[in-house]
Order: structure tokens, then sequence, then C-alpha cells
């Protein structure tokens, strides 16, 4: 099945927001194959957000995301990314739907809470560049009631 990279910003775990946002993607029944506490250094940070370069909100956007440690994670199941990033709602929250992550926890943009890969290709990269050690392979139990 496909994976995905989903990232609680700093604002996300100073709000102690981890559980419920865990949560979510437990009970959607996505698998958590890869999952630690990091406080990335702005260097990772700017790899991660390369596509970002030169935006008027980059250097505030990695200021943002280097005031406090991230929860990183790697989820798999059916249409991972696409689906997480509905999970996740639209980047500014007031557009996203009440029942996404962002419509139900947070208001600005720069202060949205969580982050998802937004193709397979970037999923694969951010993978790579979070997890260097690789995921962890096993099976779940509750798959033959999750999968046909
Ligand atoms: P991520 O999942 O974090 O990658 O968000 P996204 O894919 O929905 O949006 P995008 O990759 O375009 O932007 C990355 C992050 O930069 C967003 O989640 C916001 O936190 C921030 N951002 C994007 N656009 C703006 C903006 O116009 N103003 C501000 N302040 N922040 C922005
Ligand atoms: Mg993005």
């Amino acid at each position: 099945h496909e994976r995905t990279y989903i990232m609680i910003k700093p604002d996300g775990v100073q709000r102690s927001l981890v559980g419920k946002i865990i949560t979510r993607f437990e009970e959607r029944g996505y698998k958590l194959v890869a999952l630690k506490l990091v406080h990335a250094t702005q260097e990772h940070l700017e790899k991660h957000y390369a596509d970002l370069k030169g935006k008027p909100f980059f250097p505030g956007l990695i200021k943002y995301m280097a005031s406090g440690p991230v929860v990183a994670m790697v989820w798999q199941g059916l249409d991972a990314v696409k689906t997480g990033r509905v999970m996740l709602g639209a980047t500014n929250p007031l557009q996203s739907p009440v029942g996404s992550i962002r419509g139900d926890f947070c208001l600005a943009m720069g202060r949205n809470i969580c982050h998802g890969s937004d193709s397979v290709e970037s999923a694969e990269k951010e993978i790579k560049l979070w997890f260097p050690e690789g995921v962890v392979q096993y099976t779940s139990t509750m798959e033959t009631w999750i999968f046909e």
C-alpha cells in the first residue's frame, strides 16, 4: 500500500494535539510505520520545504517549523497521500471543512498544526529525508477487516 509523510508541527505539539491527530489516522484504518519526535534544524527544514524557497513567507515558515519539536510519522494504507491531505484540510484553516484536522483545531495559515505530502513522489522524498534509517515493516492483524 501507499505511504505518506505526516508531520505534527511545533504548534500542534505545544497545543497537546499529538494524541488526537494520531488517533484520527489510526481510527481511519491507516497503519503507523514510522514515528519520532524531533527538533529539526533550519537546514533540515529548508530541505523539506525546498519547493517554497523564494516565497515571501519562507523565512517565517522555517522559523515557525524550527521553533520546537515536531512529530514525524509515516502512515501506510489505501490512497494514503490523497486521503491524508483530505484529512488535514486546506492549507488555509479558514477554508478547511469542519471534520478535517485543520478545520477542527486551528485558524491561521502560518499556524496550521500539521503537514502532509502532496504527491506520491514528494512522499518518497520526505520519507527518505526524515527517516533515512527506513520505516518499520510489520503485519497488522486488523488488515483483513479494513481491506477486502
Ligand atoms: P504543508 O502540508 O505544510 O506542506 O502545507 P500545504 O501543502 O497545504 O501548503 P504549502 O506546501 O503550499 O505551504 C507549506 C506551509 O507554508 C503551509 O502549510 C503554511 O504553514 C505555510 N504557508 C503557505 N502559504 C502561506 C502564506 O501565504 N502565508 C503564510 N503565512 N504561510 C503560508
Ligand atoms: Mg505542502
